[in-house]
Formats: C-alpha cells, structure tokens, sequence
C-alpha cells in the first residue's frame, strides 16, 4: 500500500476510514474512520455526514469493510447524526468491565462552533453502535480528539479546546462512555490538534498538528513521565524528505503492534475529501526520550 495515497479494501473499493484509529481484539484488527465516500458539499472543504465505517484484517493490508459502525440519521435534522453535522476523529475503545465498546468522536456543528464530543457503544466490534450523548466535555469546547488507555486502563479524552489554544486531558468514567470531572489544560496556548497519544518505557509521548485546517504543517512531539503532568513540546519527530511538511499529513493514531509503535497519518485532499490518503510509519525512540518517525513509500503490514 502507498503510504500517502487511498489504500483500497479487498473488494478493491476505495476504504474510507479517515481521522481514524486502529484496534485489536481477540486476534483481529479493527479499524474505524470516517466514511467521506461522496463528493464534498459544492464549494466547500465539508462532506455531509455518512457515518463511522469498519473494516477488519488480520494483517493490517487486507482490509475487509464491515459497513458502517454508526450511521448518519438523516431523518432527524436535530439529531448530531444528522448529515449536516460533522463527525470526525473516531476513537474506539474496548471495556472489560462492561464488555462494551466505546467510540468516542468530535461532534460538531456544520461552522464548528458546537465544539462537543459524541458517545456510542455496542455489544460487537463492528456495530451497530448506538449514541449515547454529545457534550462539551467538562463544559469545555473540544474540537480533534482522541482516546488514549493507561496501563492501569483509565482511559482519557484528549481534546483540542479553548478554541484550539489548548488541549485538555479527561479522565473518563470507569465504563468509559462519560469524563468523570477531573482534567488537566496542558501544553497551554500552544495552539496544537490532531492529539495522538502513546506510552513508551515511563514516557508518555503525544504527537500534534498546528491548527491550520486541512492544511498540512509540522508535527511536533511532546512528552511528559505523567500522564496528568507538565508536557512539553520538544520537536518536529519526522526525519527524512517532506519532514517539514509531516509528508503533507496529519496525525491521527499510534498503535502498537508485536510492541513496536506505528502512527496513522491522513494525508487531505480539502477539495475532494473522499481522495484523502494514508500513511502508516514506524516510530522509535532513542535514550533521550526523542521520539523519530520515518517515512517508508510502502506500508506492508505485519
Ligand atoms: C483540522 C482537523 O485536524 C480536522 O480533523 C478537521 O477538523 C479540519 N481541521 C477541519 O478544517
């Protein structure tokens, strides 16, 4: 697969699964993203709604579609669900406890300024996850999102906030579909989205976009030993052509495989969404606690 470019799935249709996220259960890969499968809205850089798909593989090449996770509700024009929204950023989360998955996403007004979260769950990997509630977070504005598990699986909402100045970091509930009312404001009028978030031997390490767009910029990393502690951003982590640029993408997702840790990039089209490209690239750290992205012209999986 041409890292950059839109990967297709077994049936050889184009995978829409942007702003996404990958994740593992009982042996499989899941991932989710945004269906932008239509032609933008006239003159916009906005594709209606259509909802979150699902694809699986065992390989991380060989995506099987699973349909749509959650759809779009176009017969309630008040519903956050309803086309005219916007949904972006999908994270999903297993919860042992409940034996539920969690799929959290930025829930939006077509001019962004509800600025709230959506939660849906369901019983299965693939859905039909049914919505829970859309929120502003702590009655905080949130924008790009993602969710991120600790070790001991607190799970946390990551969000962009204060009109994009700042991000918040959410501890949620222990069933994982509602923040629970403790948060930190971190990197504070730093003016970062795009939050991907991992933990590599005591770091916690969080990669993020400058906030213009669908614009590509420069990536920078930031690290912190805590969780709920002082981060701070310390470099641009891609090495190699287009690093100044993050390979024109934008972060969306570290996981971690056979313990080795790969970033999702998507790499938009802003007048044709539905064109947007992928990428997924290694990571590595060395024993400074830098954190390096390389860019491979090929992702061969597993
Ligand atoms: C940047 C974000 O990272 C994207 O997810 C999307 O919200 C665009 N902004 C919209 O302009």
């Amino acid at each position: 697969m041409k890292n950059g470019q839109i990967w297709k799935d077994i049936d050889g249709n184009d995978i829409q699964a942007h702003g996404g996220c990958i994740i593992e259960h009982e042996g499989v890969f899941y991932w989710y993203g945004e269906h932008k499968g239509q032609d933008n809205c006239p003159g916009t850089r906005r594709v209606d709604v259509i909802g979150v798909s699902c694809y699986s593989s065992s390989d991380l090449v060989n995506w099987k579609y699973e349909g749509l996770a959650l759809s779009a509700d176009p017969s309630d024009e008040n519903s956050m669900l309803h086309p005219s929204k916007v949904l972006e950023r999908p994270k999903v989360v297993y919860n042992e406890k409940t034996n539920r998955f969690v799929l959290w996403f930025h829930s939006d007004s077509a001019n962004y300024l509800y600025a709230g979260v959506g939660v849906a769950v369901s019983e299965t990997p693939t859905g039909p996850f049914k919505l829970l509630h859309t929120m502003q977070p702590n009655v905080q504005d949130s924008r790009d999102m993602t969710i991120f598990v600790d070790t001991d699986k607190t799970a946390y909402l990551i969000h962009s906030s204060n009109w994009n100045k700042t991000l918040n970091i959410a501890r949620l509930t222990e069933d994982y579909t509602n923040v629970d009312g403790l948060y930190v404001s971190v990197l504070i009028d730093q003016e970062r989205e795009a939050p991907a978030v991992c933990y590599r031997d005591g770091m916690y390490y969080m990669v993020t976009s400058g906030c213009t767009g669908w614009n590509y910029n420069s990536a920078l990393f930031a690290r912190s030993p805590q969780l709920l502690g002082k981060w701070k951003l310390i470099d641009n982590p891609c090495e190699g052509p287009g690093y100044r640029d993050t390979y024109q993408g934008q972060s969306t997702y570290i996981f971690t495989v056979n313990d080795k840790d790969y970033i999702m990039f998507d790499h938009w089209k802003p007048q044709d969404l539905k064109s947007s490209g992928y990428s997924i690239l290694p990571i590595t750290y060395d024993d400074q606690s830098n954190m390096t992205i390389t860019w491979n012209d090929e992702w061969k999986g597993i």
